[in-house]
């Protein structure tokens, strides 16, 4: 069959790589691709906010089936886009997306089936919020509603920081803001659970912690995330029953009685605190760098897995996983997540030579006449695969040296928590 798959991330490249080693993939399309998946698909140039071109192309060239990576097409709805056509969409559609499109419409499920989660405040003007602030304690956790790439999330340690958050946002610095979302600041570790659904069935997908703080020690900006691992240490299955009874289940509920039958992946960022989970936010896909670091664990073959969400027959398929642990670094250009230059030449990948369980996957990258070029802030992600993080790391790290880039930077402590040195 021939797939296509929107998104030009590490998360795609990935995608393509498993998908490309099922029997039944004829030809991979990627829109837009980068230099990694080119060498297993063909990249298309496309507007990816014309769903109509998309749609066209994929009918010419006979594309059965589409794989959405990226949130902003699934928010903008393009799953209910193509439902008048033959061809499968795999993600979910634009009443399930508005989990990651709206912090708020989360926080109202949540607090309407119970869901534990961060206490919260929802303010539609400036005024009322400062008036909040002056009453309340610190730190506490300050949000725009709609996607920001990561970046409307403010921990304020002090009311100033808070006032300022609240001017920037109510002032469209994430696009116009009706309304700001003020959140208790939850102590605890951080865990990213994962599960794949038909919209009849879900099946575990899946546990990462993501290090999504651009300098070691978790500290400086946030960023799309600068290295993961999987598992997180936290996971259990007392633990997993309660993220799914807790939170996933009565989550799933509220859609289907809102219309919308869940298909696709969903990543839900919790926290546990003690021994109990807490929602911080869904996500409608998978995460990017934690779908690179999840996928080459996976034994199963994907594209039968999302063949089955398609045709709601997840129910009778075995999702196997190697029991490895597995450890993610990326690479990023200097200067990310603020400023940063493109079109830097990557040399060395020739010398890279990896073994059995080393994975290297593209984000932002380009060929030009075979030689590659920087092309984004997150450049490349390297994975091993061991019987522990520690031996996964020093793979990493070994080929990272070997790339020897001058051009990128990458954090030395992903995993800090889990590898005693
Ligand atoms: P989000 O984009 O909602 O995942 O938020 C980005 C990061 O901010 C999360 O990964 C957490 O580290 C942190 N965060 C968000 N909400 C809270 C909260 N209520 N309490 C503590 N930390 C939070
Ligand atoms: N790594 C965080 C995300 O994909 O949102």
């Amino acid at each position: 069959m021939k797939v296509g798959i929107i998104g030009s991330g590490g998360r795609e490249h990935a995608i393509c790589q498993s998908i490309k080693k099922s029997s039944k993939i004829e030809k991979i399309y990627c829109f837009p691709g980068n230099a990694g998946t080119s060498e297993l698909a063909e990249n298309v140039e496309i507007d990816l906010s014309d769903f109509n071109k998309i749609k066209e192309f994929s009918i010419t060239n006979k594309i059965s089936l589409i794989i959405v990576g990226p949130e902003k097409p699934l928010v903008d709805g393009i799953v209910d886009f193509f439902k008048d056509t033959e061809i499968d969409i795999f993600g979910p559609d634009k009443i399930s997306s508005q989990l990651e499109g709206s912090k708020i419409f989360t926080k109202n499920i949540c607090e309407k089936y119970k869901i534990p989660t961060a206490k919260f405040g929802i303010f539609e003007s400036p005024n009322e919020a400062f008036i909040f602030l002056n009453k309340t304690q610190f730190p506490l956790v300050v949000k725009a509603d709609g996607l920001a790439s990561g970046k409307g999330v403010y921990i304020c340690e002090n009311e100033d920081s808070a006032n300022n958050a609240i001017k920037e946002i109510f002032n469209g610095k994430f696009g116009v803001a009706k309304n700001v979302l003020i959140e208790e600041f939850l102590v605890g570790e951080e865990m990213s659970y994962f599960i794949i659904s038909d919209g009849k069935e879900i099946k575990s997908f899946e546990t990462a912690q993501d290090h999504k703080r651009v300098l070691e020690g978790d500290k400086g900006d946030n960023t799309g995330g600068m290295g993961a691992y999987s598992p997180s240490r936290l996971i259990n299955q007392v633990l997993e029953e309660k993220i799914l009874n807790k939170i996933i289940k009565p989550t799933l509920k509220a859609l289907q009685e809102m219309g919308s039958n869940y298909r696709g992946f969903l990543y839900a960022g919790l926290m546990i605190v003690g021994d109990e989970p807490y929602l911080i936010e869904y996500n409608v896909r998978m995460g990017d760098p934690e779908c690179q670091t999840i996928l080459p664990k996976l034994k199963s073959d994907l594209l039968e897995i999302i063949e089955a969400c398609c045709n709601e027959t997840l129910k009778n398929l075995k999702i196997e996983w190697y029991n490895k642990k597995s450890l993610c670094i990326v690479i990023c250009s200097n200067g990310y997540p603020s400023k940063y230059n493109n079109d830097i030449l990557i040399e060395n990948t020739e010398k890279l030579h990896l073994n059995e369980g080393d994975f290297i996957y593209h984000a932002g990258t380009k060929k030009i006449e075979n030689k590659i070029y920087s092309n984004g802030g997150r450049v490349m992600s390297f994975v091993s695969l061991s019987s522990n993080f520690k031996e996964s790391r020093d793979r990493v790290f070994n080929h990272i040296n070997k790339l020897n880039w001058n051009g990128g930077f990458f954090r030395k402590d992903i995993g800090y928590k889990v590898i005693d040195e």
